[in-house]
């Protein structure tokens, strides 16, 4: 894991592998590349051509992009790399802490391999400083756990050839003494790391990763961070009548799971409850998905790691509110025994379901969780998951979507999302969609239009959500799982979206900032 600390020394007495400095489009009179501050003893080791330097070599200050170059003798480091910051910010205004975020988060994913380097980046707020320093620590991540182990072929002692990430993000130009400085550096770790470890749930083939294992993981992590867990195994799902996980974890040999974590605080006046999608691996069941649609479905358990992660940052960070996760993990199979195209299930609230296509298996087991949820009354609950194809058109694979039963509840998550660098959506729930669903044989059918699917999925989950209970549905499956270069502080692979906005959520409703 890298670390991160507040250093003391400046950019010019740093000892390090590298120095990363940032650059930024100018504008109007002064076009062409600017030095955004932070970098001033660097440029000055330049002889305060560092802009000149960079510009010969092709830089734009554009965002993404990275330049590496030897670094003059005045500074104690072999390398500065420069990242771009985009468009310079207009007079008096600080630099986009999403800017910050992606630029630290090109620069770490750059020093992979480098023990140590030094980040001279702007951060002069607090802010600012907790955005690099959670961009960097983001960036830095790679998913490592099944590459360059021993090879009986290779010669005696051959090292693997995996780069190591970034061993120490030290930021350069923060108070290390100051409260503000220390308290942002240490929720960027609590924040970025819980990040992380959603991303190597995500990671983890589903061989491995399967509702046992993973209600295991969330045990033992409970443990460590004061949060109650308790996990329903099969036995207790069957007498607790949870239709929903039963039907589509029963075609696998590894059976479904509901874990609860629950993170209380003593003087909390608020709770919250999150629910996540723990598909394990989804294979679409007995309405198979065709070869091409099922290589990443192992990442349909984001939403139950988003969920994890949030539960134990918000312990992490000690809020002053309870936070419930409900993770609702099942492997969904073929077998013999696997739920059939036309069964009918009895959930959790009672009511019946049709199981016209068991590939729409994420809001069987969502349902189950949402009522469950809502028998201990929290104030809000907030579900997270990989749901639909459809959202994927909708919003492209970067942005999701968010459903709520409630207007403001659904401004504040899009707000509150946006506010911490995660593109989201607001979604509406049409009434009209609900007919689709109409089943002749149960009280409602898993599937309905084809138009809209997305929605149609949000509006199954709403029926099993308690009455007078704001609740929000995030609908993540174009940004969970990254299959393109990376870029910024996203990789390949998991991604931990919308981690920060449930952990942002939960700090807002501890202060009393909502509802
Ligand atoms: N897990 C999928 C949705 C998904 C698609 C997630 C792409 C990530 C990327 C979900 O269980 C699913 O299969 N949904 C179906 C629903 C349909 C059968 C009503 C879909 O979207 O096609
Ligand atoms: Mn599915
Ligand atoms: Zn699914």
């Amino acid at each position: 894991m890298t670390a991160l600390t507040l250093s003391t020394s400046g950019a010019a007495t740093l000892r390090a592998d590298a120095l990363v400095v940032g650059v930024a489009k100018g504008t109007g009179a002064k076009s062409g590349l600017v030095v955004a501050p932070g970098a001033e003893a660097v440029d000055k080791a330049f002889d305060g051509k560092l802009a000149a330097v960079l510009e010969t070599l092709g830089a734009s200050g554009a965002e993404g992009e990275v330049t590496k170059l030897p670094a003059p003798s005045g500074l104690k480091v072999p390398v500065v790399i420069a990242v771009g910051l985009g468009q310079v910010p207009a007079k008096d205004e600080a630099y986009d802490a999403e800017a910050l975020r992606r630029a630290a988060g090109s620069a770490a994913r750059a020093l992979k391999g480098s023990k140590k380097a030094g980040f001279a980046l702007p951060t002069e707020s607090a802010e600012d400083a907790g955005a690099v320093a959670e961009g960097a620590l983001l960036g830095a991540y790679a998913f490592t756990a099944y590459q360059g182990g021993e090879d009986k072929l290779a010669p005696k002692g051959a090292k693997s050839p995996a780069k190591l990430p970034l061993g120490e993000v030290a930021l350069l130009g923060t108070k290390p003494r100051d409260k503000a400085f220390k308290a942002a550096a240490e929720r960027a770790v609590a924040v970025a790391e819980e990040i992380n470890r959603a991303r190597d749930l995500i990671n983890t083939p589903p061989n491995d990763l399967y509702p046992e294992s993973f209600a295991a993981v969330a045990t033992a992590a409970g443990k460590e961070h004061g949060i109650k867990v308790q996990v329903l195994d099969e036995k207790a799902l069957v007498k607790g009548g949870y239709g929903g996980l039963l039907g589509v974890g029963q075609g696998s040999t590894h059976g479904p799971r509901l874990v609860k974590l629950a993170y209380t605080h003593p003087k909390a006046e608020k709770t919250l409850a999150l629910v996540g999608k723990g598909i394990t691996y989804d294979s679409g069941g007995i309405s198979l998905k065709p070869a091409g649609h099922n290589e990443t479905m192992k990442c349909d358990m984001s939403g139950a790691a988003a969920v994890f992660a949030a539960v134990v940052a918000a312990s992490r960070l000690g809020l002053q509110v309870n936070v419930t996760g409900w993770l609702a993990l099942a492997e969904n199979m073929p077998s013999g025994n696997a739920t059939r195209p036309g069964d009918v299930l009895h959930m959790y609230s009672g009511k019946t379901v049709e199981v016209l296509n068991t590939d729409a298996e994420g809001r069987l087991v969502l349902a189950d969780a949402l009522t469950r949820a809502s028998e201990e009354k929290p104030d809000a609950i907030v579900d997270v998951a990989t749901l639909t194809g459809a959202m994927v058109l909708a919003l492209g694979n970067r942005t999701f979507g968010v459903m709520a039963n409630d207007d403001a509840f659904r401004t504040s998550i899009h707000e509150i999302a946006e506010e911490v660098g995660e593109a989201s959506w607001p979604m509406p729930l049409p009434a009209d969609l609900r007919k689709g669903m109409d089943s002749p044989t149960a009280d409602i059918a898993n599937m309905g239009e084809r138009m809209g699917g997305g929605l149609v999925a949000g509006l199954f989950l709403k029926e099993f959500v308690g009455e007078g209970i704001a609740w929000a549905h995030l609908d993540i499956a174009g940004p969970a799982f990254h299959e393109g270069a990376p870029y910024g502080y996203t990789p390949k692979g998991g991604t931990g979206s919308s981690v920060r906005t449930l952990v942002r959520l939960a700090e807002r409703t501890a202060a009393g900032d909502l509802g």
